[in-house]
């Protein structure tokens, strides 16, 4: 399974970076603009930062919803890196657009995925990574760890190719509900990622370790 970081802070980034266990980033417009980066330029100088950063997979979103608009502006950004992957989102054009992409060999992430029936046309198209998004479906009073079991179990029936990539992660346990769902890839945020290494016992069990070490220590003095 891979980890993807889901945010535009650098700083963030880095210290996932750090520990070793980064496979790769996810940003969307509204990441972009959180952290006050807007302009063509600005924007893809920033993409540019986050491949030297990571060394893997960045997803970088189109803006436009049309069809010669999604490719022209993901051609440019496939140019910036070898590492980016175009996201192009769940409508008409986009799909038309990542059947484009994936005939030039450019890779796609398929984003706003909601639906198994949608999760079914990305893969038609031939996108390389599909983002349901759990938290948003949870959201709205559905189950999204059972969206990423019901397209896990299509993808593998008829062996797609798409990796499921699992996005909108609110919390450890999302990542841990959807490896055991079968997703190829999770997204999420540096809290959630970084909530996996929590465990109260863990800490009970170190501090006794620590203690019962200086005790003995002291006692050969
Ligand atoms: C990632 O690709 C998505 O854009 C992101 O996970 C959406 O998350 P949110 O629902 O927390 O905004």
């Amino acid at each position: 399974m891979k980890f993807f970081i889901d945010t535009a802070n650098l700083d963030q980034i880095r210290e996932a970076h750090d520990l070793g266990i980064l496979d790769g980033v996810t940003t969307n417009p509204s990441l972009m603009a959180k952290e006050g980066i807007s302009g063509e330029e600005a924007v893809n100088a920033h993409y540019v930062k986050i491949c030297k950063l990571v060394h893997g997979p960045v997803s970088a979103e189109v803006i436009a919803t049309d069809y010669e608009g999604i490719i022209k502006e993901g051609k440019a950004l496939a140019k910036l890196n070898e590492h980016i992957v175009v996201k192009v989102p769940m409508i008409k054009d986009g799909i038309k657009a990542i059947k484009y992409f994936s005939s030039q060999g450019i890779k796609t992430n398929c984003t706003l995925v909601f639906s198994a029936g949608q999760a079914i046309l990305a893969a038609k198209a031939g996108a390389t990574y599909l983002s349901p998004f759990i938290g948003r479906v949870d959201d709205s009073n559905w189950d999204g760890v059972q969206l990423i079991q019901e397209i896990n179990q299509i993808y593998s029936i008829y062996q797609f190719d798409t990796q499921i990539l699992a996005a909108s992660i609110r919390s450890s346990l999302h990542i841990v509900k959807c490896a055991q769902s079968g997703a190829h890839v999770v997204t999420a945020p540096l809290s959630a990622i970084m909530g996996l290494l929590k465990h109260p016992l863990t800490d009970i069990g170190l501090a006794q370790f620590l203690a019962d070490h200086a005790k003995a220590a002291e006692a050969k003095k």
